[in-house]
């Protein structure tokens, strides 16, 4: 039976007591749902997967995103990514700079994001101090806080995502190896747009859903506008007082939920200091189905 010890942050829990590699029960997975909408951010500790058993985990919680590029996964497994700065034969075996600023994983899709849920293989470390750390913002409390005005303000408004956004700031940054997006890849990733406050289909909450990821529009605003507001958004979203950060022990399961939060994974670490983690990223397809939070705290929400 699921063991569940907060953070006492404003993000993140401790998950005991669940072997990951056996099927999940039925309490143990309300248990989950209900964690994830209540604390954003579950630590699985000590856990012992291989790639189908974290797939077989994580596609409990619906489907699973495979790579655009169709590389840098574990062969015949493309719902199961590698994230690693480890080359071998002159070539990474996993995305190198995966998640390296602040976004929301999906939200690029029609269907956006529910939950990611990475294991970590290997953490990389200086003089015994483990580095790689994760960082994740707090998106119902950044709402809660936003000034009544701007509430009312962009209660109808909605957000363009775009999955080249993220992926052209990351390639041109120093020494990425990155390479452009393809036509035929960018056509599988159109952007896609999503209202600025969902309900979180657990907690029944409204969020803040933009991210300085891939949101580049406010759609019913004028182009300055827009910049205007969608800055004051990130700066305000981004504030020390909504951020958590999960430093990584081997063996860790950590499981995140997109609609409620943002991420970001630090790289403070070298090429000659190895970060391996697998990676499974599941849609929101079966979290807005009546039904699926029933084990959480609210009413399901509609889908965005
Ligand atoms: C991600 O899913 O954005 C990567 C997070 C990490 O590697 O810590």
């Amino acid at each position: 039976m699921a063991d569940i010890e907060p953070t006492g942050e404003t993000l993140g829990a401790m998950v005991r007591g669940i072997d990951l590699s056996r099927p999940l029960s039925d309490p143990d997975f309300a248990a989950i749902v209900s964690a994830l909408g209540r604390h954003g951010v579950l630590r699985f500790p000590d856990q012992s997967l291989d790639a189908p058993a974290l797939r077989d985990f994580s596609s409990r919680f619906g489907t699973l995103q495979a790579s655009v590029t169709g590389k840098l996964g574990v062969p015949g497994m493309p719902e199961v990514g590698i994230l690693s700065n480890i080359m071998e034969n002159g070539e990474p075996i996993g995305l190198v700079d995966a998640g390296q600023d602040w976004h929301t994983d999906m939200s690029y899709n029609t269907l956006v994001g529910f939950t990611n849920v990475l294991y970590a293989v290997k953490v990389p470390r200086r003089d015994g101090k483990p580095l790689g750390a994760t960082q994740f913002a707090n998106m119902h409390a950044a709402y809660d806080d936003l000034a009544s005005d701007t509430k009312e303000r962009l209660k109808n408004a909605t957000a363009t995502h775009d999955f080249n956004k993220f992926w052209e700031a990351m390639r041109q940054r120093p020494g990425s190896i990155r390479p452009a997006l393809t036509a035929e890849q960018r056509a599988k990733r159109q952007p896609s747009t999503h209202p600025v406050f969902l309900t979180h289909p657990i907690t029944g909450r409204r969020v803040l859903y933009c991210n300085p990821g891939y949101a580049i529009r406010i759609n019913e605003l004028d182009a300055a506008e827009s910049d205007r507001v969608l800055a004051m958004l990130f700066e305000h979203q981004l504030q020390d007082k909504y951020i958590y950060t999960h430093t990584w022990t081997e063996r860790d399961v950590l499981m995140w939920d997109h609609i409620g939060t943002l991420h970001y994974a630090i790289p403070d670490y070298g090429p000659d200091e190895p970060r391996m983690m697998l990676r499974c990223q599941v849609m929101a397809d079966r979290v807005f189905e009546p039904g699926f939070a029933h084990a959480g705290l609210a009413a399901p929400g509609s889908h965005p």
